[in-house]
């Protein structure tokens, strides 16, 4: 049976810090304040969105919510993210992603100051992630990292194993597995050997978007998985992207899916915002 990496205490230890921090740069007259943009409504943007402002608020921070109409149009948005880069009250901006299709993602995240990039996504944060010297980490494999230093998991020399490539988790998740010196096997759709690949791993992050699609066939005995996956069933119900009932008989730790890398993923938001606001007041 594996012991379950448990996504609400982690993540409440890192914001009991973040609020502790937000407390410190108050007495200085500096509150971290955060920028959420959001187009369109697809429901699981709106329940991400909705979480992170209750956690901005929760840590005493300042959070600026902008939900705008589906059919914003690209010059719109830049003019915000512009009006936002240049506000002093606005340490951090967040564009919720995927952005409805008219709009360039691209364009959009390179406009975004790098300081305020609390994502990660700008290049030049991109880049710096890749050489190892960087001043914020994506959210999502950046918790994760926080739950394996938790849970005393050592990465030095480990069979690594990252299922999906996307820039959001995939690609920078397995490059800071590389700096913890795991050698790191990235999987995607065009993988041939799947379920062999999977199966050396000493730990398997699945990043897939497909719900139960890691199963207990893939999964060396007395691994570490964790499930980067938030998929809504049929019945409305969550679930991950990895079978949980056939996986965690077999693994030595797992993330459930609700209450595992979710949490995390908006603490070192929190984390990244109070980083941010550190750095534009020189403190
Ligand atoms: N969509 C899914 N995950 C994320 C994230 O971490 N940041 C943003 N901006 N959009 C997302």
């Amino acid at each position: 049976m594996a012991k379950l990496i448990d996504g609400k205490v982690i993540s409440a230890a890192v914001k009991e810090e973040v609020k502790a921090e937000v407390s410190a740069l108050k007495q200085k007259g500096v509150t971290p304040g955060l920028a959420v943009i959001i187009v369109g409504e697809d429901p699981a943007s709106k329940v991400y969105v909705a979480n992170k402002e209750k956690a901005c608020e929760a840590s005493g921070m300042a959070s600026f919510k902008y939900a705008l109409p589906e059919n914003t149009s690209e010059e719109e948005l830049l003019a915000l993210i512009q009006k936002l880069n240049n506000d002093s009250c606005v340490n951090g901006i967040l564009c919720q992603l995927p952005l409805p299709r008219h709009l360039n993602e691209e364009l959009i995240i390179n406009s975004i100051v790098p300081e305020k990039d609390v994502d990660a996504f700008h290049p030049q944060n991109v880049g710096k992630i890749m050489i190892g010297n960087y001043d914020f980490l994506p959210c999502t494999p950046a918790g994760i990292m926080e739950m394996l230093k938790y849970e005393n998991i050592d990465i030095e020399g480990k069979e690594c194993v990252v299922i999906g490539r996307s820039n959001i988790v995939g690609k920078p998740m397995s490059m800071l597995l590389l700096h913890k010196n795991g050698t790191v096997t990235v999987c995607h759709s065009r993988t041939k050997n799947l379920k062999e690949v999977c199966k050396r791993a000493d730990i398997l992050v699945a990043a897939v978007g497909r719900a139960n699609f890691v199963t207990a066939d893939m999964v060396k005995p007395g691994a570490v998985v964790i499930d980067v996956g938030i998929n809504r069933l049929e019945n409305g119900k969550l679930c991950g992207d990895v079978n949980f009932a056939e996986v965690e008989p077999v693994a030595s730790y797992i993330t459930p899916v609700p209450g595992g890398v979710g949490p995390m993923t908006i603490a070192t938001l929190m984390k990244n915002t109070v980083t941010a606001a550190k750095k534009q007041n020189n403190i």
